[in-house]
């Protein structure tokens, strides 16, 4: 069969509330042109993030009745870190509420002020975690990985020869561990291969420095090595996904996306020595080790969530869907990030809008316009999130790119939703031109997309 049909039925329904252009006009200038300050029942087809935002399974849901709630040795926890270190492989299993409090604990304990912590691309909580240590945080992906339109299997590579250049440059003992992102989510959700984190995994192990996984899309990314590298089609996607983290010494990992869960995340280590700091580290702000902030029911749905994530019809169709939305927009001549990523299409808005500099925020101007035109919630991942403004002088520096996400929620949208999504955004490419940029009147030093407010510049 030519269709690839989704793998599940539909058991429970959330409406949805429609609204209409004008209603969306006054909402959207209520939000400061910032889609995160949008109320949720607002927003027809909501595509700000894959993040926590997927259907459980009937099963996962069972695994919620027979969480054990336990302050301490929860037999939640014990399948919980049965079905990571299953994956995995590696020692100690940290869980914790989020991804990020896994950064938090990992670049604390082993970054300090002046190191460098390279990565393919560190996704803005990883960024922001590694320089609230002091420590630089380097992006070093494969010259490709920053060209939108270039084909390439493996976009999210690492750049093995900048890598090893920069180790030679600022000595081992400045780069206190290096990370490789599954799937590369701010580069385009791109994979990476198993050649690249083999060759990472050696460079990393001949200078003794430590190699981290951030693992939040393992299972798409393991999926992808399987459809698109030599010598692993035979393979299941738990395999790949084995031979992924046994390259690594540890990972961090949120299990909000390929966790299928709604809340958790997880960080994993070999080191013993390591692993005790990090464990008081968790306590004084996660809870204790045997539930990291989260309750007993949220192990159980995580620990079923990681064995349904590796299910292949499931990644089939989960790729399949992605590539769907992607390659219907293109061929509408709207420019996409190529090839379509995993979790998620980016659509490359400044060369969308080349009348709109980077300075006036075009991706920014193309996630409004998409709510105003069908109540689409999308994110802008350009200069908005990743532009630098200095604080003494005002000047902007540009991010690489210009794009906007349209991540899509595992299990959640069906495929008519995602024809609605292909229509209203061919009917924003007619007018393109009429679209214009926006100023940021309201901004805070980090993370400032969260909650910044932008004026129309017809209105400054
Ligand atoms: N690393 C990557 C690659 C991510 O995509 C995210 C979250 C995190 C770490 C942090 O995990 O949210 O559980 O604390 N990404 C979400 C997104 C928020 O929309 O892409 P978290």
């Amino acid at each position: 069969m030519r269709t690839i049909i989704e793998p599940f039925r539909i058991k429970t329904v959330e409406p949805i509330r429609m609204t209409g252009r004008e209603e969306r006009r006054a909402i959207l200038a209520r939000a400061d042109y910032n889609l995160f300050a949008l109320q949720s029942d607002d927003v027809l087809i909501d595509l700000l993030t894959d993040s926590g935002t997927g259907a459980m399974s009937s099963n996962q849901w069972s695994g919620i009745m027979r969480g054990d709630e336990s302050y301490a040795g929860s037999p939640s926890f014990a399948r919980f870190e049965t079905a990571v270190k299953g994956i995995t492989g590696f020692e100690y299993v940290i869980p914790t509420h989020q991804g990020r409090a896994a950064e938090r604990i990992l670049f604390a304990t082993l970054c300090k002020s002046g190191d460098t912590v390279p990565n393919n691309t560190h996704f803005d909580t990883t960024r922001a975690n590694v320089e609230f240590t002091g420590a630089r945080a380097l992006d070093l992906v494969i010259p490709e990985g920053r060209q939108p339109q270039t084909q390439h299997p493996f976009k999210g590579n690492m750049d093995i020869g900048a890598l090893e250049a920069l180790i030679d440059q600022q000595g081992r003992e400045k780069i206190p561990l290096i990370m490789l992102t599954v799937t590369n989510n701010s580069g385009g959700g791109q994979p990476v291969s198993m050649e690249n984190i083999r060759a990472v995994s050696q460079l990393a192990r001949s200078r003794d420095i430590p190699f981290y996984l951030d693992a939040c899309r393992f299972a798409e990314n393991a999926y992808f090595i399987k459809l698109r590298e030599d010598g692993y089609g035979h393979k299941s996607a738990r395999e790949i996904a084995q031979e992924m983290f046994s390259y690594a010494d540890g990972c961090t990992m949120s299990a909000k996306k390929d966790g299928l869960a709604n809340i958790g995340g997880f960080l994993c280590a070999n080191d013993p020595a390591l692993v005790q700091q990090q464990k008081e580290l968790l306590i004084l702000t996660e809870g204790f080790t045997t539930y990291g902030g989260l309750a007993g029911r949220d192990l159980e749905a995580i620990a079923v969530g990681l064995d349904e994530v590796l299910h292949e019809d499931y990644l089939n169709y989960r790729l399949a869907s992605t590539r769907y939305l992607g390659e219907h927009i293109a061929s509408a001549g709207v420019p996409i990030v190529q090839p379509p990523g995993g979790h998620a299409i980016y659509i490359d808005a400044q060369a969308m809008l080349p009348h709109i500099p980077p300075a006036q925020f075009p991706g920014q101007a193309l996630v409004c316009e998409l709510y105003l035109a069908g109540g689409i919630r999308s994110v802008e991942i350009g200069s908005v999130m990743f532009g630098r403004r200095d604080p003494d002088t005002g000047e902007e520096t540009p991010a690489d790119m210009e794009l906007v996400r349209l991540a899509l929620p595992r299990r959640v949208y069906t495929q008519s939703h995602i024809d609605y999504v292909v229509e209203v955004i061919q009917d924003v490419q007619q007018h393109k031109d009429d679209l214009q940029g926006l100023a940021i009147t309201y901004q805070t030093p980090y993370l400032r997309h969260f909650t910044a407010k932008f004026a129309q510049l017809d209105s400054v």
